[in-house]
């Protein structure tokens, strides 16, 4: 049971980052020295995707640009001998993988989004990654972790995440019973809970696998929490007909759909990069000694 499609939802107006995303997708903003949307691509791609559906928005077009060739560029880099950044500039999209571009004409939420990806995705399971979620690796990519749990189960997976309660009104959140160390049954789901309301602080992050049956239950899902229509609600109506796993992943998270998350992921992988990790190091180490 491999899957082979997997579901980019880039549409979003991306708010938190205006003015920088005003004529520009969030998801194109770079850690280091790659788009985001690339390191999600490159994630799909470790899990065995063979598809990318992305679904889109007007002011996206850079997303489709930067997974185009692009034989001019290519053929400078060749002549003057640069064959790094040709290699970098090619693995952008290797060989073999295709790209499909979904317009969601009306931005009304990431269940919204999801349900846009139906003609594409058809009648089979399918993996849906948020790239401004950015995950670097535990043992492997996140994706192939969660696939390596579908393969045991055959069933719906959402990667979760422990978050301080104070910050359950950020997230959808979970009620799960453990059936094996990181993987649960979830019970219960709720879209930006108060606190005081939280049935834990379990709490679902930018990773899913998922049935073709949410796009039914997609379209009786109403408008939810902020107004808008909700996966998280979907997957509420999926979970009283098939099981649903919560998946603990392992790996670090940045929440690069916000400031500091952004800012976070950019230090940290920069000082593993290979060509400026060192320089970088020595850098942050000076001036941190010079704050306050
Ligand atoms: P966010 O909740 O981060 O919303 O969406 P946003 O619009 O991108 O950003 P802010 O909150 O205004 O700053 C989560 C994911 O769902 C996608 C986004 O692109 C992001 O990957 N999304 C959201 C859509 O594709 N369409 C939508 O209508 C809403």
């Amino acid at each position: 049971m491999q899957i082979r499609k997997a579901v980019f939802p880039v549409a979003g107006l991306g708010t938190r980052f205006l003015p920088a995303t005003k004529a520009s997708a969030k998801e194109i903003l770079p850690v280091v020295d790659k788009p985001l949307v690339q390191y999600a691509v490159k994630e799909a791609i470790a899990a065995g995707a063979e598809e990318m559906v992305f679904i889109t928005s007007h002011t996206k077009n850079s997303i489709m640009d930067h997974f185009d060739r692009d034989y001019e560029l290519e053929s400078v880099l060749e002549a003057d001998g640069k064959q790094e950044l040709l290699t970098a500039v090619k693995d952008v999209l290797p060989d073999g993988i295709n790209c499909v571009y979904i317009r969601q004409a009306e931005q009304k939420g990431l269940g919204h989004a999801i349900r846009c990806a139906l003609p594409a995705v058809g009648d089979q399971d399918f993996t849906v990654i948020l790239a401004d979620d950015l995950i670097a690796n535990g043992f492997q990519p996140v994706t192939a972790q969660m696939h390596r749990v579908y393969q045991g189960y055959g069933t719906s997976v959402v990667a979760v995440q422990r978050v301080p309660e104070s910050e359950t009104h950020k997230y959808g959140i979970v009620q799960a019973r453990e059936i094996e160390p990181g993987v649960s049954e979830i019970e219960k789901i709720v879209e930006k809970p108060d606190p005081s309301e939280a049935p834990s602080n379990l709490a679902v992050v930018g990773r899913y696998i998922l049935s073709p049956r949410i796009f039914r239950l997609l379209d009786k899902t109403g408008f939810g929490a902020g107004g808008e229509i909700q996966l998280t609600d979907a997957i509420h109506t999926l979970m009283s007909e098939q099981t649903v796993l919560a998946y603990e992943f392992e790996g670090v998270r940045y929440d690069c759909g916000s400031k500091l998350g952004y800012l976070q992921a950019n230090v940290e992988m920069g000082l593993h990069h290979p060509e400026i990790g060192d320089e970088f190091r020595n850098y942050l180490k000076d001036f941190a000694s010079n704050l306050d």
